[in-house]
């Protein structure tokens, strides 16, 4: 069987567990990978069997795909540099952080015909898989929303409060329940937002209202300094006397009707990777890869979900008027 080989940039932490995932999946061969920092990417490359490469274009002249799992503000660049070297490409959130790079990652990745993805793994948590799968079904249908992401704190990794890395917190935590509000309740007719700098040097508390093509309308705050108070991220959706909330990826809660009773669900006994959907959006990637047809594929992030997430996020920040 011929193996698709990849190779990964940035040796931390998310990278980590995608390279776990992979190196369970028999279809592949972990290949070469590259960090700035070499001590980093030769424990790493220990650990999963990998070769280290001293640049970004080693790594792709000896990989069919690569994972991008850097801070942020090099997501735009090295998407860019991988899809004209022809390699498919998955990329860590955020897409990219300014609309014009957005252009330029959806035009290149059209141009080159190869497979996109970007690591929206809430998208097939068990917790939010179950709201989705309700909509779908038509038992749940959505008139509003009540969510909050928050985080505990911008200090580990450090970049994560500087603004000139992460390209602002939205870019961060928040924007992976900015991508959910768009799968759960479709395209986005009108979001009005304030903001304030409180404790680190960006904007790091948002309150936004959102109003969907479709009707459906919701609240939306978002705090970077929240202690890890539990849960610290929770979608509310009120529809036809059917409500559902999920406590961070732990336990969804709902009622599907008056006078029924409520149902639990708890997923805190699966593994991380799969209750955080981690190996779920991994595995897709490689289906994508070899031509597989599985179910969820329709739910995976494209390249046209980064670019509106981006154009959302461009248009808080706007509103907010105090920069990053
Ligand atoms: N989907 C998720 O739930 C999730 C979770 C964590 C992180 N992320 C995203 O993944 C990305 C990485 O986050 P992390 O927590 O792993 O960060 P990290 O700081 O742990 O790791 C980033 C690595 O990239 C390396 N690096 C920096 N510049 C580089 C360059 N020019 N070339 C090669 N390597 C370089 C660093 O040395 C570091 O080892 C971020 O964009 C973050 O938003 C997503």
């Amino acid at each position: 069987m011929n193996k698709i080989k990849i190779g990964i940039i940035g040796t931390g932490n998310i990278a980590k567990t995608h390279a776990g995932n992979l190196k369970s999946i028999p279809e592949v061969s972990l290949g070469p990978v590259f960090d700035i920092q070499t001590n980093r990417s030769q424990a790493f490359a220990q650990d999963f069997g990998m070769t280290v490469r001293n640049s970004i274009e080693e790594v792709f002249s000896d990989s069919d795909a690569v994972y991008i799992t850097v801070p942020n503000k090099l997501h735009a660049e090295l998407t860019l540099k991988a899809l004209s070297a022809g390699k498919h490409v998955f990329c860590e959130k955020p897409f990219a952080l300014n609309i014009d790079d957005a252009e330029k990652i959806v035009k290149a990745v059209n141009e080159a015909g190869v497979v996109y993805q970007i690591g929206f793994n809430r998208r097939f948590a068990p917790v939010y898989k179950k709201m989705k799968n309700f909509i779908l079904s038509g038992d749940l249908v959505p008139a509003s929303f009540n969510i909050k992401m928050n985080r505990g704190e911008l200090q580990s990794p450090p970049w994560t409060s500087d603004p000139e890395v992460t390209g602002g917190f939205l870019f961060e935590s928040t924007l992976h329940l900015i991508d959910m509000v768009r799968y759960l309740f479709g395209e986005v007719k009108k979001v009005t937002a304030v903001g304030s700098k409180t404790i680190y040097p960006c904007v790091d508390d948002f309150s936004m209202i959102f109003e969907m093509k479709n009707g459906v309308h919701g609240v939306f705050s978002s705090s970077a300094h929240t202690t890890w108070i539990y849960p610290f991220e929770r979608v509310e959706v009120y529809g036809n006397h059917f409500a559902i909330y999920n406590d961070e990826m732990e336990t969804v809660t709902y009622c599907s009707g008056l006078n029924q009773p409520y149902n639990q669900e708890t997923f805190s006994t699966l593994p991380i990777e799969k209750r955080w959907g981690f190996i779920q959006e991994d595995l897709l990637f490689i289906s994508r890869l070899l031509g597989k047809q599985e179910d969820d594929m329709d739910l995976i992030a494209t390249h046209i979900d980064g670019y509106k997430n981006v154009e959302l996020i461009e248009n808080i920040y706007q509103q907010v008027g105090l920069g990053r």
